[in-house]
Order: structure tokens, then C-alpha cells, then sequence
């Protein structure tokens, strides 16, 4: 009742036509959402207290999950579930019915809890199984140090709800404490306050005590160490990796800061890194206050670090401001790659940053071709019910977000188009935001006030990229240009001028490779350049494309890609070079290595393989 009378004496004191809840939590409605079956408007989580038992013997997780709820009158609450086996439910300490609905195949299934009006917790026993999509248990092969198993687990979209029974939509969200307990020898880690060092016992504790939707919850097991950055930042890696990941990351401090002087503060104290064994499915999951991150990036300059400032830039534009749904997942991603630009210029200078920005260009055409037989996959806000999230989420949320925020800043200018970001973060702070009531705050606080009209509804939902798109340039692309240029027409290339290149210049010649490339001319690039032999996965990434694609055959370069697709799981690596095998008419060999491969896979890589080779358990 306090609360309420506060808050209507505020709502007064600013004159905002705000409502007057009868508590603050009854406050938030939410939106129809088709990938989730909770029903929060009836009843919803606010606090999980997990407490598991991870058996990397048996390969299951098993424990009790227990929610603090908030009951709006209902005499059930539906939780979201899929392929766990559920022992037992208690509301308020007390046995409890539950069931288990019809099984969805992206969604699984809702488990419906009977509840009374005046239950204030209920608490879940269960298990995982074999089938569980976000958990992938490595053995010690398969990490960096080869001696001690390891398991993490990757949330988003709609996974977490395989590990933990939970309301899994994004627009929900909830703190956490949660005890682990895992085999003496290794450390636990999650998106939480975390330890350190090992605990002798094997247990650990953890506390989360921002609120945070379902997908953010992780969680990663392995022999690992923790080296400092800075007194707010730092790396977890496995001992033999260690050094060479601190050594990588070490502007992570500087990241932070420039961030911070962009966007307003960083609200989650703290920013860790840890590097994951190269299964690892996406580049990098932006898991609050521990940022998960594949091995590939760790090449020994630094020139793949812009992905830490993108998932630094999801504390604010995903984390902090989350997409209310799946189909506004531009929201998260497309302000978080604007977000990553403005970090690398920040710290390395525009033409870096502009590099960035063109190869994001070029994967958004590439997409769009893809694409071109469902155009409405390329608008912004998507139209994905009865579908699963993931097939959403391509580079149309990234790329042309990201030219949509762009075009926008070069209309508004800087000045004001930063003010209106900072304002747009500190307002929906903690809570979720959709595309409809973006374009309103847009309209109200960036472009009516300042007279300004630009075209937000057709970047926003009509396919394909609007003509007032902002042009970005890079001289030392034009360069690399025209080096292949000069190559292509006289089969001569000068190495001198090529000596102070970097990796992205590189990445971008090797990608705008013409078709009319011979075997011949392939090979003497490899003979120059090393391509092959590179240490750089993102060169060795695009360099195998071409390889594939232009079936070049030369230096051993099959060998390389057979290695590099068994051991890397990073889906857009795989699938980029899958892809490729398909476009080149070399089903046989794709199914060859993907045999061997696909036990090393995490779900999300094997099921966009399986689809895309047609692949059959
Ligand atoms: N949040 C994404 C990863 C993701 C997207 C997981 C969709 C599940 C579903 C993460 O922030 C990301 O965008 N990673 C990129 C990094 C890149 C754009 C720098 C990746 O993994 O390649
Ligand atoms: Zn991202």
C-alpha cells in the first residue's frame, strides 16, 4: 500500500499520465508471446533458487528448482519444459499436482502446476535427459587441456527451458541464487557473482541479483582458472589457454569505459570473459556479467576482439533493455552491433570501425539473396509464431539494424542520436521493449522534437534496405580492392604492398574472390600469401569458402578443412562452409566430414546441419 501511494504521488509530481497500480508488481502486463506457454498475466516467477547436482558420470543434471511467484488469482501456473523429467511439485512446501501437455518440437511442453491464491512458492524436482538441447557435455578430448571433462550450457533463444523448468519467455524476468555442486577437480561458473578460485568441496553459490529473463541464465564446468583485468574485469580460460586469452582481451577495462562514456553506466559490476572449449556454438553469448566466447577469436593480435565489444554492448541493448519477443530481436542485436561500431571506434579508430561495418554490408547482401524467396524475412520486426526463434535469426537483425541506426545517426547527427540512445537505455532499464513502442519513444524523442522525418515504418517493416541507406567507405578496403583487381587482369600481385595489411582487409579480399578465379591463380595466392596455413580463423574461414567453392585442391587444403570442421562448432563457421560445400556440387564429401563432425556439435550447430545437408539420424 506504500508503495502504491508513492508511486501515485510521483506519477503526480511529474504529471506523466502513468497508471496506479495496486502494487508495483501487479504493474507490468505482458504482451501475447507464441514462444513460451507461460501465462504471466495469471501467474508469475520473480525468484529462482536452483539447487543441482551435476553427474558428468551419467551425463544429468538433477535438483530442485524453487520460484518465489506472484499469483494474480490463478489456480495453476504454467511453466515452460522440454525433455526433462519432472519427480515432483510442491506449493508452499506442500506435494502438489502437476502435468505435463502435448509435446511441441521447438516449443516442448507446458507444465502446469496447481497453485492456491495465496501460494508464495512452489518448488520443482526434477531431471535433465540425453535429449537436453542446451547442455553439451565435452570429454576431456575435446577441450584444450585434455584431461578433464567440461560442460556448458547456451540459453538463447528458447533452450534454458531444457536444463530448468521456467517461464522462458524474454519478457519475464527474475533474480537468482543457486548451489552447484560438480566433481571436486573443476570449477562451476555462472552468469552471477562468481568465485574465483575452486572450492575444495566442489560446491558452489551463486547470487544474481539483477533481474534477468530465462535465456540469460548459464552455466559452464571445467577445469578453468581466473586471471584479473581489472578490478571489474577479467578472463576465465583453461590453464594452457590462460595467458594467451588474457594477453588478448587485455583492452577489456578500456572497452568498458568507452562504453560507459557512450551509453551511461555499466550496471552489472562485473565483466568477465570466459573461453569455452571450440565447440562453443556461437561466436559469443553475452550471459550477464560472464560473456561466453569461442576460442576461435583468441588469434594472438587482437584482431577478432570486436567481439567482446559486442557482447559488451549487450549489457546495455539486450540485457539491460531486453526484446519483449523473438519477433523484435533487431531490438537486441541490430543496437548491439551500432553499439560494438561505436566501442571499436572509440578505441581503434574509425577506419577499423568502418571495416567492421562494410563486411556487415556485404553479409547483408549476401542474406538478402539468400532470402530472396521470403522477402518477409527481411523486414525488422518478424512474424515468427508457429515457428522456431532460431530461424529468425540471421543477419537482417544484425546488418540492417545496424545500417538502420546508422542511416539514422547520419540524419540526426551524432550529437543527438546519442543523447536519445543513453535516454532510450536509461528509460527501459531492467525491463523488456518492443518494436511498436520503440518507433513511439523514437518519434517522440528524437525526430518530432527536433522536426526531423525519416522513413522508420519502411526500414522497419518492409523487406530489403530502403535507398537512403548510409554509404560507409573504407580506403584501405578500396585498397585491398584493388589489389585484386590488378591480380585478376595480370596475374601478377606485388606482396610489398600488402605488408602492413590486417586481418580484416585480408578477410575482405579473399571474400570478393570472383568466380572467374582459376585453380592456377588460387594457388599462387596460397603460395604467396599462406592462406592455407593461417592462423587466423576468420582468414582460414573465408579462405576454405573459396577453396570449396572454386574446388582449388592445393597445399593440402582439404586436410585443413576436414580438421577445421571437426574440431570448431561455431555455427556461422560451419554453416558458411557447409554452405559452400552444397554450392559446389560436393554433397558426398560434406556428408564425409559432417559424419565424423557432428558428435562434436552442440545442437544448435547440428540441427542447422542436419537441415541444411538433409541429414538423418
Ligand atoms: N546473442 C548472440 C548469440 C545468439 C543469437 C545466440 C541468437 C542464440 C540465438 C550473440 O551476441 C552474437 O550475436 N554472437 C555473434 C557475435 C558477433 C556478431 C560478433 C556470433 O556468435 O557470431
Ligand atoms: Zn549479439
Amino acid at each position: 500500500m506504500k508503495n502504491a501511494l508513492i508511486l501515485a504521488i510521483s506519477c503526480l509530481a511529474i504529471f506523466t499520465n502513468c497508471e496506479q497500480p495496486k502494487d508495483k508488481e501487479i504493474a507490468k502486463t505482458y504482451t501475447e508471446e507464441s514462444h513460451s506457454y507461460a501465462q504471466p498475466n495469471d501467474a508469475v516467477i520473480t525468484h529462482l533458487d536452483l539447487n543441482i547436482d551435476v553427474n558428468f558420470e551419467t551425463q544429468i543434471i538433477s535438483g530442485t528448482a524453487t520460484y518465489d511467484i506472484i499469483n494474480n488469482g490463478a489456480s495453476e501456473i504454467i511453466l515452460d519444459s522440454k525433455f526433462l523429467t519432472i519427480k515432483e511439485a510442491t506449493a508452499d512446501g506442500e506435494k502438489t499436482t502437476f502435468s505435463l501437455g502435448d509435446m511441441d518440437k521447438s516449443l516442448g511442453q507446458p507444465l502446469t502446476i496447481a497453485i492456491k491464491e495465496s501460494t508464495k512458492k512452489i518448488a520443482i524436482t526434477y531431471e535433465t535427459t540425453s535429449k537436453t538441447e542446451a547442455l553439451q557435455w565435452l570429454n576431456a578430448q575435446q577441450t584444450a587441456d585434455k584431461t578433464n571433462p567440461f560442460l556448458f550450457t547456451q540459453g538463447q533463444a528458447i533452450l534454458t527451458r531444457t536444463w530448468i523448468p521456467i517461464q522462458d519467455s524474454p519478457q519475464i524476468r527474475i533474480t537468482y541464487d543457486a548451489t552447484v555442486k560438480v566433481p571436486s577437480n573443476l570449477m562451476a561458473v555462472m552468469s552471477a557473482e562468481n568465485p574465483k578460485v575452486k572450492t575444495k568441496d566442489g560446491v558452489y553459490h551463486f547470487k544474481m541479483v539483477q533481474p534477468i529473463p530465462a535465456y540469460l541464465i548459464a552455466l559452464a564446468i571445467g577445469d578453468i582458472e581466473y586471471k584479473a583485468i581489472s578490478n571489474r574485469t577479467g578472463v576465465y580460460a583453461e590453464k594452457s589457454m590462460i595467458e594467451k586469452v588474457h594477453t588478448e582481451f587485455s583492452d577489456m577495462e578500456k572497452m568498458v569505459l568507452a562504453a560507459e562514456n557512450l551509453y551511461g553506466d555499466y550496471d552489472w559490476e562485473q565483466f568477465d570473459v570466459i573461453v569455452l572449449p571450440p565447440s562453443f556454438p556461437f561466436g559469443g553469448m553475452e550471459n550477464p556479467r560472464l560473456t561466453f566466447a569461442t576460442p576461435t577469436v583468441i588469434a594472438g593480435d587482437k584482431s577478432l576482439t570486436s567481439l567482446v565489444a559486442h557482447e559488451l554492448a549487450h549489457s546495455w541493448s539486450g540485457n539491460l533493455v531486453t526484446n519483449a519477443t523473438w519477433n523484435d530481436f533487431w531490438l537486441n542485436e541490430g543496437f548491439t552491433v551500432y553499439f560494438e561500431m561505436r566501442i571499436m571506434e572509440a578505441l581503434y579508430g574509425k577506419e577499423r570501425a568502418n571495416m567492421l561495418a562494410l563486411i556487415g554490408r556485404q553479409d547483408l547482401e549476401e542474406e538478402l539473396e539468400a532470402l530472396s524467396d521470403s522477402p518477409n524475412d527481411t523486414k525488422l520486426k518478424l512474424d515468427l509464431k508457429g515457428r522456431n526463434p532460431d530461424d529468425g535469426m540471421n543477419s537482417i537483425a544484425y546488418d540492417k539494424g545496424y545500417l538502420f541506426l546508422r542511416t539514422l545517426e547520419e540524419k540526426v547527427g551524432r550529437e543527438k542520436m546519442d543523447a536519445f540512445l543513453k535516454s532510450y537505455f536509461k528509460k527501459n532499464a531492467f525491463s523488456t521493449t518492443n518494436t511498436e513502442d520503440f518507433i513511439i519513444y523514437l518519434n517522440t524523442n528524437l525526430l518530432e522534437n527536433n522536426n526531423i522525418s525519416f522513413n522508420t515504418k519502411e526500414w522497419i517493416y518492409e523487406p530489403g534496405v530502403p535507398e537512403n541507406a548510409a554509404i560507409i567507405k573504407s580506403d584501405a578496403f578500396s585498397n585491398a580492392e584493388g589489389v585484386l583487381d590488378t591480380f585478376m587482369k595480370t596475374n601478377n600481385i606485388d606482396a610489398s604492398v600488402t605488408t602492413d595489411w590486417t586481418t580484416l582487409q585480408w578477410v575482405h579480399f579473399i571474400r570478393n574472390i570472383s568466380e572467374d578465379i582459376t585453380v592456377a591463380q588460387l594457388q599462387k595466392l596460397d603460395d604467396t600469401f599462406n592462406f592455407t596455413g593461417s592462423t587466423n580463423s576468420y582468414i582460414s574461414m573465408v579462405w576454405f569458402e573459396q577453396s570449396i567453392l572454386n574446388n582449388y585442391h592445393g597445399n593440402n587444403v582439404d586436410h585443413k578443412i576436414s580438421e577445421f570442421l571437426n574440431t570448431v562448432g561455431r555455427r556461422w563457421y560451419v554453416t558458411t562452409l557447409f554452405t559452400a560445400f552444397k554450392k559446389a556440387d560436393r554433397l558426398d564429401e560434406a556428408a564425409a566430414i559432417y559424419k565424423t563432425a557432428r558428435p562434436n556439435y552442440h545442437s544448435v550447430t547440428a540441427n542447422t546441419i542436419d537441415v541444411l545437408l538433409d541429414y538423418k539420424e
